[in-house]
């Protein structure tokens, strides 16, 4: 039998996946992505494409929630230009928008919240202020009248995920292989990989870029996070920015979509979609934007993230020497330019900018191997 070689094989084809081939393959010889496709949906599909870094440090251990502070705060700064480079590459948009983000408050207790988050944003520098219910208004003139205040984030941005996905897939040029890898094992200085069907690859370097439940690295490390979440069409420009509150948030997309999200479930690995989950996401959005009451659904769908024990990625190399970019949980799409320049320098060899020198010494694997 012939074994199919390649000089890299990544295993996931999810957004990082597809972003470090496309970042390796005019360097790095034949690239392979490896994708499990239907069988695992990437998180990707289901994502909401938010770029708001200042909105997801909340649960995070003071330290860890410095570090994926300023990581996606650099990713962030590289957006506008990688969405651009991708669009002008491919003629697809990945319908990028830079409107910013309003973390709503319905109660003072509330508003209390997003006051203590915007300090904590402040004092690592990013560019957040807190807003009242009436300036809310101003800005988004849909929102409920019993929106007491707000955290503004007018920097942040969005993409479409879907989108995102067709564009960095119709930029490779090396193999698209669809199929579930179920063994990686070294062989001197490469890799054996076997597929759920027996196939087998060899690889000169393997990324695992896999999701929650991909069985390649433990659960203790990396676990699925579920998700459930819809989409409502509404009138295109009723609203502009992303707006977020305790129970859901709003991402108005191209063509009068708003994709609405997202419920948060340990413990299932499944892709079941709870209608009664659906209903509270609807019901929610619609107490922060009245319009939306009686919209119609487009579609509604589920995702696992990928999880992890102290909420950060996995960027590094495990004792067997292959490559981890995985674990991005709820910020895989904002991280996706920051986390392809950190892993690319990493696999080439070359000294990473200096934003990333940190992030690469404090989301490597050992440090979850060591808990
Ligand atoms: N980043 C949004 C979510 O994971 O639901």
């Amino acid at each position: 039998m012939t074994v199919k070689n390649f000089d890299i094989a990544i295993i996931g084809g999810g957004v990082i996946g597809l972003a470090l081939a496309r970042a390796l393959q005019d360097s790095a010889g034949s690239v392979a992505v490896i994708d499990a496709a239907q069988d695992i949906p990437p998180a990707s599909f289901a994502a909401a494409g938010m770029l708001s870094p200042s909105f997801e440090i909340a649960e995070r251990g003071a330290a860890m929630a410095e570090q994926l502070y300023r990581f996606g705060a650099y990713s962030l700064s590289l957006w506008a230009d990688y969405a651009r480079g991708l669009e002008d590459e491919t003629g697809l948009s990945v319908d990028y928008r830079a409107d910013g983000t309003l973390g709503v408050a319905q109660s003072n207790e509330e508003l209390d919240a997003w006051k203590e988050q915007a300090d904590r944003v402040s004092s690592m520098g990013g560019n957040v202020s807190i807003i009242s219910g009436d300036e809310c208004r101003a800005l988004e003139p849909a929102l409920s009248p019993n929106i007491v205040g707000a955290m503004l984030a007018p920097s942040d941005a969005q993409v479409d995920p879907r989108r995102l996905t067709d564009a960095l897939s119709k930029t490779l040029w090396g193999d698209q292989v669809t199929a579930r890898i179920t063994e990686i094992t070294k062989c001197g200085d490469a890799y054996r990989l076997v597929t759920s069907d027996g196939t087998e690859y060899g690889a000169g370097r393997v990324v695992i870029a896999g999701g929650a439940i991909s069985g390649l690295v433990s659960r203790e490390m990396v676990f699925p996070v579920k998700g459930e979440a819809t989409a409502l069409h509404f009138a295109e420009g009723t609203v502009k920015r992303v707006i977020r509150s305790d129970g859901a948030y709003l991402c108005p997309k191209a063509g009068g979509r708003m994709v609405i999200g997202a419920s948060e479930t340990r413990g299932r690995d499944d892709f079941e979609i709870d209608a009664a989950a659906i209903t509270a996401l609807k019901k929610n959005a619609a107490a922060l934007v009245p319009a939306l009451t009686d919209s119609r659904e487009l579609e509604r769908w589920s995702g696992l993230r990928p999880g992890t024990p102290d909420g950060a990625p996995i960027l590094g190399r495990d004792e067997s020497g292959c490559f981890l970019a995985l674990g991005h949980y709820r910020n895989g799409i904002l991280h996706t330019p920051a986390a392809t320049e950190a892993m690319a320098a990493l696999i080439l060899g070359i000294e990473p900018a200096a934003e990333l020198k940190a992030a690469l010494a404090a989301f490597g694997p050992a440090r979850l191997a060591a808990r």
